[in-house]
């Protein structure tokens, strides 16, 4: 799956900028509230205006301070997927219910420096691991290979019947990279500057597509 990241989009024309990725499996929505984050972007209005404007199932990544008072809303706003941070979560487990409970999948993500062990059993109760693959906070960063062993533990998990999740990589995903990530065993690829940097974002999608598929 490919879910192109609107981070790196014209935030002006959100909508013609979601058509332009109309094959795209999931839209990815980066809320950030320069605390967790040292950047600022876009919160639950701008979510539920998107989601009457694509069909597009929308995966948020909630790079937020207290996601567990404010997760929920992105749930209710009709998010597909909402993903949450295990570094600022109080209690994930609860979370995840809420999430689900809300009507949205529930995503867990990674730092680049966060180990998954002793995180496992709480996955148990996710249905989506984001390994970030940068430090969160900005598009256009440096792909930071180390966390592909992250990825492998995690395909391996789920291979074996442990976790039943989907494995996805944010940050640094491009032509370059992408067939490296697909190896060790990623299910979803985000991808911002890589497709929206791109003259044709439709034709950069389908072309990262097939490299992962390679
Ligand atoms: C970074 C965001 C990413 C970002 C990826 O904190 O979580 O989703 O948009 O952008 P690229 O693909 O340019 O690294
Ligand atoms: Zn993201």
């Amino acid at each position: 799956m490919i879910a192109p990241s609107i981070l790196s989009a014209d935030f002006a024309r959100l909508a013609d900028e979601a058509a332009a990725v109309s094959g795209a499996d999931w839209l990815h929505v980066d809320v950030m509230d320069a605390h967790f984050v040292p950047n600022l972007t876009i919160g639950l209005p701008v979510v539920k205006s998107l989601r009457g404007a694509t069909d597009i199932p929308l995966d948020c990544h909630l790079m937020i301070e207290d996601p567990d008072r404010w997760a929920v809303g992105y749930a209710e706003a009709g998010a597909h997927n909402v993903t949450v941070h295990v570094e600022a979560a109080a209690d994930p487990v609860r979370l995840a219910g809420n999430l689900r409970a809300a009507g949205a999948k529930a995503g867990l993500s990674l730092k680049p420096g966060t180990p998954l062990e002793p995180y496992v059993d709480v996955l148990k109760h996710y249905d989506t691991l984001l390994v970030m693959s940068v430090e969160p906070g900005f598009g256009g960063q440096k792909f930071m290979a180390d966390v592909l062993d992250k990825v492998r533990t995690a395909r391996r998990l789920v291979d074996t019947g442990h976790l039943k999740l989907v494995v996805e990589i944010d940050g640094g995903i491009n032509a370059d990279t992408i067939e490296q990530a697909a190896e060790a065993g990623v299910d979803c690829f985000v991808a911002g500057s890589a497709i929206y940097d791109a003259s044709d974002p439709g034709q950069a999608l389908e072309r990262l597509r097939g490299q992962a598929a390679r």
